[in-house]
């Protein structure tokens, strides 16, 4: 059986899940959309599809398509997913949505709430977590070779010049730590302290230091910046920077570095110590997209119930609710409840 996909938004990102729906032995790219006519015009060629120029139009044309990925941006690169997500879904198709799921949680919630009364799978591209690696020490969590956890520390940052918004960096950039921090922590949110500064001549907050709550007691922290990129990985260097992860339990710790690149157990008391560096083959960031996506195909064509499908809508607004708590918390100067 084949997946048969429309791309909604012909930017990088579109075009990118262009190809790992094409790289996908079972799913084929059959109708590219943008506004722009040149992008979508250029896609429908590099795809060999059809290409329209609105949601409608791809709706009204009588291309059969199984499910669809928004790949839009707008205000703090998710205000533009609303309309189309809302039409896709209304007209009755999944959807895989890219992050954040939208710089509105009412917004969100609305799309949300559409998926689930039509009962539609609707995931969203939170693709850091898609690598064996943070498999693999999600399976040691599980397992409880951790013990039990106490804390889980995350970092991100990258070097991102965007003056656009206040808060583009909290809103556009954290989706994906919070949703890796809460992959971990199994639980939600229910208490946010967050603090900001703005980088050297930036007029925007840049940089962020966030201490959570989790329901099951487990204390997190995140910091996160935009004047980032301090040292050289496969994911520094270049545009995109360096995250690390860290989940401290009572009886070992795990080091997670760059999502994929290296892995650690670190024994608390007894035992040995165990390594992986590019576990499972995957050894950059950028192959993350193919894993999540191939993913989202995988769970389609298995036909996997929506409120059963990883990385869903439903916790990527959860994940939002906590970027606007950290906002809160910062207007405000004090902790918000969630
Ligand atoms: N998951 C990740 O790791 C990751 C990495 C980078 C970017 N992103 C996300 O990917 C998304 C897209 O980023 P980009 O850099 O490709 O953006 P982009 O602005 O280059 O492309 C978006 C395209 O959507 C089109 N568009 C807007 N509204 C439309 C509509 N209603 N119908 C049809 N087309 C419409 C625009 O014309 C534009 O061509 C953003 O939400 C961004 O946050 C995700």
């Amino acid at each position: 059986m084949t997946l048969r996909v429309a791309i909604v938004g012909m930017g990088g990102i579109g075009n990118n899940h262009g190809r790992c729906y094409t790289n996908h032995p079972d799913a084929k790219v059959v109708a590219v959309c943008d506004i722009l006519q040149e992008r979508s015009d250029k896609a429908a060629e590099a795809f060999g599809c059809q290409g329209f120029y609105s949601v409608q139009s791809l709706l009204d044309s009588g291309v059969e398509f199984d499910a669809a990925s928004v790949t839009t941006a707008g205000i703090e690169n998710g205000g533009d997913h609303y309309a189309p997500t809302m039409q896709l879904l209304r007209a009755g198709y999944p959807v895989l949505g890219e992050k954040p799921i939208s710089n509105s949680v009412a917004e969100a919630e609305e799309m949300v709430a559409q998926a689930a009364e039509k009962n539609l799978r609707y995931g969203i591209n939170l693709n850091h977590r898609f690598t064996p690696a943070a498999e693999l020490a999600k399976d040691w969590v599980l397992r409880g070779r951790l013990g039990e956890v106490n804390m889980i520390d995350m970092t991100m940052w990258i070097n991102n010049p965007n003056e656009t918004s206040p808060h583009f960096h909290m809103r556009a950039l954290h989706p994906h730590s919070l949703d890796v921090m809460r992959y971990f922590a199994q639980s939600d949110v229910t208490q946010v302290h967050a603090i900001f500064k703005k980088g050297k001549g930036r007029k925007i907050w840049s940089n962020v230091q966030v201490n959570l709550l989790y329901e099951n007691g487990i204390i997190g922290h995140l910091r996160g910046s935009y004047d980032g990129n301090f040292g050289a990985t496969s994911m520094g260097g270049g545009s995109y920077g360096l995250e690390t992860l860290d989940v401290f339990g009572s009886d070992g710790r795990i080091f997670l570095r760059d999502a994929c690149e290296e892995l650690t157990f670190y024994p608390r008391f007894e035992g040995q110590m165990e390594r992986h560096e590019n576990y499972g083959g995957m050894s950059h960031f950028g192959e993350t997209f193919q894993s999540r996506i191939g993913h989202w195909v995988d769970q389609n064509l298995a036909q996997v119930a929506p409120d059963k499908i990883d990385a869903s809508g439903a916790d990527a607004l959860h994940v939002q609710r906590i970027i606007e708590a950290a906002i809160e918390s910062w207007d405000s100067g004090t902790v918000v409840s969630l």
